[in-house]
């Protein structure tokens, strides 16, 4: 954890005193809803990292383009650490309201810890939902200090996502001038595939929206969907997807038969599934929502990779990636082996290699004892070169 006892002591007073003492106790129900919404989402991501942290091993990292599984486990170590720290800051703040917070929601993740390119991609969702759900529940808060302790959240959302966004290889670090901000039950269709139960959240949740796509969805891709109302209630013809981008003042509408991602779209992208083909409103407080029938969903159209995500994570493993692979490739060799062909290059014959040419073996080295232990720093095996981080795997 890394919120001393100091910050908690200091955080929970800080929010609790956030109205004047004669009121304390007495907050606006939509203040105490937002908070344990929020409370609740804290919980979902933090038990998502803690999850993915546990069940990822230094190899499956590798496996989806990460140089090394160090760069994105210090991330995601640290994202979880400030997502267990709002909760327990929201709950104190809660229960200094005189409130009780909403716990024993229980979770699964399996459909997105499936492998880590598969998790990578649902941590970038997960952090966008909380950036899009602080927005829209700045729209609820009526005082203006829980307003601010709240946005004091968002902001760190936001940079979780930046982050994410550059682990994910495909994607701009930050991709648009804008975000848009989703209502508590527009959230709730995004988080409740999650959430399997334990606990009762007092917001009716939108019909959760898939897309049924494989492979990656850029411009040109029609998209197509699923969702249990998406049944033949409301006729086809009648049904619109609404695509509603940071910054623009409505949605995108197109008929389902036309759904096609336009051009000049980069980073996320809400999806509604509508039954007529009005616009959606970007702005959570007068959002027509009667006919809305499913969703949104969350989607990233990658169309800007940069630099710094193919660095992060190379290119061409992530899922969604459309990078090419133009940058030189680097491959990790042992130290007997750069022995040999710093041998090869000056001419001698490289020693034939014997059992001592173990890494570690040598006594020399100051190595580890054994054949297999990571990021072996010192003397190659001959002694004639010096080995910066080699790693058995
Ligand atoms: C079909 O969808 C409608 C909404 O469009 C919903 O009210 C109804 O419950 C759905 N029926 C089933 C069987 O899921
Ligand atoms: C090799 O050494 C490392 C570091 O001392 C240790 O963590 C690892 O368990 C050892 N492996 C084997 C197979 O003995």
């Amino acid at each position: 954890m890394r919120y001393s006892l100091s910050f908690l002591a200091l955080a929970a007073p800080l929010l609790a005193s956030a109205a004047p003492a004669q009121f304390l106790g007495k907050r606006a129900a939509s203040d105490i809803l937002v908070f344990k919404f929020a409370d609740v989402l804290e919980q979902l991501e933090s038990s998502f990292y803690q999850q993915a942290i546990a069940k990822f091993q230094d190899a499956d990292f590798t496996a989806a383009g990460f140089p090394s599984s160090q760069i994105p486990i210090e991330q995601f170590k640290s994202i979880q650490a400030d997502e267990a720290t709002h909760s327990t800051v929201l709950q104190a703040a809660l229960k200094s309201f005189g409130e009780t917070p909403i716990t024993g929601c229980q979770f699964n993740f399996d459909s997105a810890l499936t492998d880590v390119a598969t998790m990578a991609a649902t941590a970038r969702v997960v952090e966008s939902v909380g950036v899009s759900a602080y927005l829209g529940g700045a729209t609820l808060i009526t005082d203006p200090v829980l307003l601010t302790s709240a946005g004091s959240i968002l902001t760190v959302e936001a940079r979780h996502q930046t982050i994410l966004n550059v682990l994910s290889s495909s994607g701009t670090a930050i991709p648009a001038a804008f975000d848009f901000a989703l209502t508590p039950s527009e959230v709730l269709a995004l988080a409740s595939p999650f959430i399997t139960g334990g606990c009762d959240i007092p917001i009716p949740a939108n019909t959760p929206l898939s897309l049924t796509n494989t492979g990656t969805v850029a411009p040109g891709t029609k998209l197509t969907f699923s969702a249990t109302s998406l049944n033949g209630t409301v006729p086809d013809d009648q049904l619109h997807c609404q695509m509603l981008l940071g910054g623009s003042s409505m949605s995108i509408a197109l008929p389902m038969s036309e759904c096609v991602v336009p051009e000049g779209i980069n980073g996320p992208v809400a999806i509604w599934v509508t039954s007529d083909n009005q616009p959606l409103l970007n702005n959570v407080r007068d959002r027509a929502t009667t006919k809305v029938v499913a969703g949104p969903a969350l989607a990233f159209i990658d169309t800007q990779p940069q630099m710094l995500g193919q660095l992060a994570r190379g290119s061409g493993s992530g899922s969604g990636s459309q990078s090419q692979a133009t940058s030189p490739t680097t491959r990790t060799i042992s130290p007997a082996e750069a022995s040999s062909v710093i041998a090869s290059a000056s001419g001698a014959a490289p020693a034939a290699p014997t059992s001592t040419d173990a890494p570690g073996a040598s006594a020399q080295s100051g190595a580890p004892s054994n054949g297999t232990a990571n990021l072996f720093t010192g003397k190659s095996p001959d002694g004639k070169i010096t080995v910066n981080g080699w790693t058995g795997l």
